[in-house]
């Protein structure tokens, strides 16, 4: 049996699945801690990895990546206070936003949080700041859109160029303004890209930050002395949703970086990472119960409890965001077509709208009522996301650990029955 199947299994037994809670998300702590150290391993001790928060804000799950060794990358005062509440240092969390207020900022500095600047009028904002906060320890850089191209998903593209993300560094003067800008503040002492998420290409964040380090090492050239001393280099390894292959790798992406841009792996630089998918993706699935069957047209339709509320981007956008998806019998046998003969299969979630659906017409061994569905890969952006937590009533999430037949499965987010909602009202 594998582990997936062993976690379902227990899952089961533990009859977590039960009419208040009908789809639940899994992460998987152990498998976790495998990927942490993974990329851990394949960059040298120059690398500090954070976490970027928004791919799982579970603060059980925060708490984890923590204790394994990561910093954590926010991009909103709520991670910042789920990643503060999970136990980071203030020393280890990096703030991007490209909507940062006054307040976001000056908590920033007088808490010695690290800042990523994005546009020149938080620049203006940082100067008057800055006379504040003379003694802050936070590190600070500018976030430079390098406008090199966009993947094959717009939406998570951010080199484009007209990205709203950073500083456009081809338009205009612009690579020479922020030369004079770094001149004139000796304490802007990073610099920061992310070229962009699931969808692109290695070789086009290579690129990426291959012009990140040729920017830093110009602006180093035109001061004396190394004032830039610390490179982030974003996040955004693309995860495989096709199969349980871990594909690509860290040390296939550290292999490229060292070709395009070899300077991160000479000393000269603190690097910062901000991996958020590719660390927590393939560690969570979603679990849910096949509340009815019923065919239309030639199509066979099983309709589960996990749509477009905690599958949004593969309910919005389908073609951009496919999922895995494996059929278990009630009592946690994995549908196979010896168990039961493939069908064209749409597997719909529970909302009312027609494109509440997580497969479409794709070749399943037939689901029946009472059976359950693994939606794979979901570690990440997925039940993880934050949204308001009234709104998801019947999704619970768990954590498991441990081995083989002594896996431990504990809820780390309760999810409110009918009942309770009701009676908060
Ligand atoms: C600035 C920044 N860093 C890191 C990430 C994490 O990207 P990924 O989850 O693709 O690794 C994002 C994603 O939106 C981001 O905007």
């Amino acid at each position: 049996m594998n582990r997936k199947q062993q976690i379902i299994q227990s899952a089961i037994e533990a009859n977590i699945i039960n009419n208040d809670l009908t789809a639940i998300g899994i992460m998987d702590l152990d498998s976790l801690k495998k990927t942490i150290l993974a990329v851990q391993q394949a960059f040298p001790q120059n690398f500090f990895h954070t976490f970027a928060v928004k791919a799982n804000a579970l603060l059980s799950v925060l708490a984890s990546i923590k204790d394994n060794g990561m910093g954590a990358e926010v991009a909103s005062p709520g991670e910042l206070l789920i990643a503060l509440e999970a136990g980071f240092n203030t020393e280890h969390i990096i703030f991007d936003s490209p909507a940062k207020t006054i307040s976001d900022l000056r908590q920033c500095l007088a808490k010695d949080i690290s800042i990523n600047i994005d546009n020149i009028q938080e620049l203006e904002r940082l100067d008057k700041l800055m006379l504040e906060y003379p003694q802050t320890k936070s590190v600070i850089g500018f976030r430079v859109n390098p406008q090199i191209g966009s993947g094959v998903i717009s939406s998570t593209s951010t080199a484009t160029a007209t990205s709203k993300f950073g500083y456009a560094l081809a338009d205009n003067n612009n690579r020479q303004t922020l030369i004079d800008i770094y001149k004139a503040r000796p304490w802007l002492t990073s610099i920061h890209t992310h070229t962009g998420s699931q969808g692109c290409e290695l070789t086009l964040m290579a690129k990426g930050v291959s012009a990140l380090t040729e920017l830093a090492e110009e602006i180093n050239d035109n001061i004396a002395g190394q004032q830039v001393v610390r490179l982030d280099i974003g996040g955004g390894l693309p995860v495989n949703f096709a199969s349980e292959e871990v594909n690509p790798t860290f040390t296939e992406y550290a292999e490229l970086l060292n070709e395009h841009a070899p300077i991160l792996f000479t000393n000269k630089y603190q690097v910062k990472t901000e991996f958020g998918r590719a660390i927590v993706a393939k560690n969570g699935v979603i679990v849910t119960r096949v509340e009815y069957t019923k065919t239309a047209g030639d199509r066979h339709i099983a309709i589960t409890h996990a749509g477009a509320q905690i599958l949004t981007r593969t309910a919005f956008l389908p073609k951009a965001w496919p999922l895995r998806i494996t059929g278990f019998t009630p009592l946690g046998k994995e549908k196979t077509a010896q168990v039961a003969e493939p069908v064209m299969t749409d597997v719909a979630g529970p909302c009312c709208f027609a494109g509440d659906l997580v497969c479409v017409n794709q070749l399943l061994p037939k689901l029946a009522i009472d059976d359950y569905v693994m939606v794979h890969d979901t570690g990440g952006y997925y039940f993880s996301n934050h949204f308001d937590y009234n709104s998801l009533p019947r999704v619970g999430v768990f954590a498991v650990s441990g081995e083989n037949q002594n896996l431990n499965i504990k809820c780390i987010r309760k999810a409110d029955s009918i009942e309770d909602v009701l009676s908060k009202m």
